[in-house]
């Protein structure tokens, strides 16, 4: 068995961080999404791990190299664009030979793991198992009609009216069948190779396709929102640590993580919160479900239910919520008691102040 994780597309909805990383890096509790996925991947002994990346596939290398700090074996195969995820298999071709193989979107989140999902498809190993989530709104997604036995009858890309509530997760697992509905399909009315549609075609000529519920936690991490609860989710299970400095007038409430080289002066922390290395609170007040990534400054502040990524600093500010402040970016007040507010805003950002 080998795995297929997919790290290159377009991350429209994820601007404006995606304009200068990609989205497949975005911290949750300080780590990169796609470190999870490759945990989960490994956790089910499978390290030979195909790595499609677009053109932020560098800073990607950077980040998690060949995968031997995890004890993977990674090859990373470029994506010349988004052109969709069945054309991710056919450009993966070589590297995937004739094996079973796990495809695994890199912006989604399973934090329970995905050995059930694994044990379901080696019990009947049928052509291609899909993973199914109840959803209240399934038109944004794949969505299954499955028959009684969990058996695929249809497949639909973002249909309007959709025929079940059942929403394709980004977990498939496939044996060597799946690669020539990848070469039948045409790209669809969006440009691109989908990969619903090359599992239809696996459906509509007569191949074993089954679908197994997810009971467990999902979150695809494609937008702001989705970051941020997600990453509640998983600070709820936050196993508390103080290797930095916190100051005697300082409180920490909870679990909370202060890494190594932190200082916490004169501020309240709630759990569960991070703060990581080499970030400096001072005269703060950082609430529940936040995490502040390395580097960052928070001085006189309070924020909850946030993400601060590397580097940045947050001076003077009150009542922050529901934010994510990017890499090396500030938002402080002037010092001056002036009547405006002073904005140098980047490209498709979002600034939402009290009515
Ligand atoms: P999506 O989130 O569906 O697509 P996207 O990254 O283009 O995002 P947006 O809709 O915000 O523009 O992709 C799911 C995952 O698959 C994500 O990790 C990116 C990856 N992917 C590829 O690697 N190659 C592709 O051709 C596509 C479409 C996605």
């Amino acid at each position: 068995m080998k795995a297929l994780v997919l790290a290159g597309g377009s991350g429209t909805r994820l601007r404006p961080f995606s304009y200068s990383m990609p989205k497949q890096l975005i911290p949750i509790a300080n780590t990169p999404v796609l470190e999870y996925v490759l945990r989960n991947i490994l956790d089910l002994g499978v390290t030979e791990i195909g790595v499609i990346v677009g053109d932020r596939g560098p800073e990607i290398r950077q980040a998690i190299g060949d995968g031997s700090q995890f004890g993977a074996q990674l090859t990373y195969i470029p994506q010349e664009a988004p052109l969709g995820l069945a054309h991710t298999v056919a450009i993966a071709r070589d590297f995937l030979g004739d094996d079973d193989f796990v495809m695994y979107l890199g912006d989604n989140m399973l934090p329970d793991g995905i050995a059930g999902i694994a044990e379901e498809f080696a019990a009947h190993r049928p052509a291609a198992h899909v993973v199914v989530y109840k959803v209240p709104d399934p038109r944004a997604f794949g969505v299954a009609e499955l028959g009684p036995g969990g058996e695929v009858l249809r497949l639909v890309e973002k249909p309007q009216q959709p025929r079940s509530d059942l929403a394709l997760m980004g977990v498939y697992f496939f044996t060597a069948a799946i690669h020539e509905a990848v070469q039948a399909i045409e790209p669809s009315a969006r440009g691109e190779l989908e990969i619903t549609d090359a599992i239809q075609w696996l459906v509509s000529s007569g191949a074993d396709v089954r679908a197994g519920q997810y009971e467990g936690y999902w979150k695809d991490t494609g937008n702001v929102e989705d970051v941020l609860e997600c990453n509640r989710h998983i600070l709820e299970s936050l196993k508390p640590a103080v290797d930095g400095e916190v100051d005697d007038a300082s409180e920490l409430v909870g679990p909370v993580i202060v890494e190594e080289g932190a200082r916490i002066v004169r501020s309240r922390i709630e759990g569960p919160a991070i703060i990581g290395a080499g970030t400096v609170v001072e005269d703060s007040h950082i609430g529940a479900h936040t995490s502040i990534g390395r580097g960052c400054a928070v001085t006189g502040s309070r924020l909850e239910y946030s993400i601060a990524l590397d580097g940045a600093s947050v001076t003077g500010v009150q009542g922050l919520r529901s934010s994510v402040i990017g890499r090396s970016a500030s938002v402080g007040t002037s010092g001056q008691s002036t009547d405006h507010y002073r904005l140098v805003v980047g490209d498709h950002t979002r600034v939402e102040v009290a009515a």
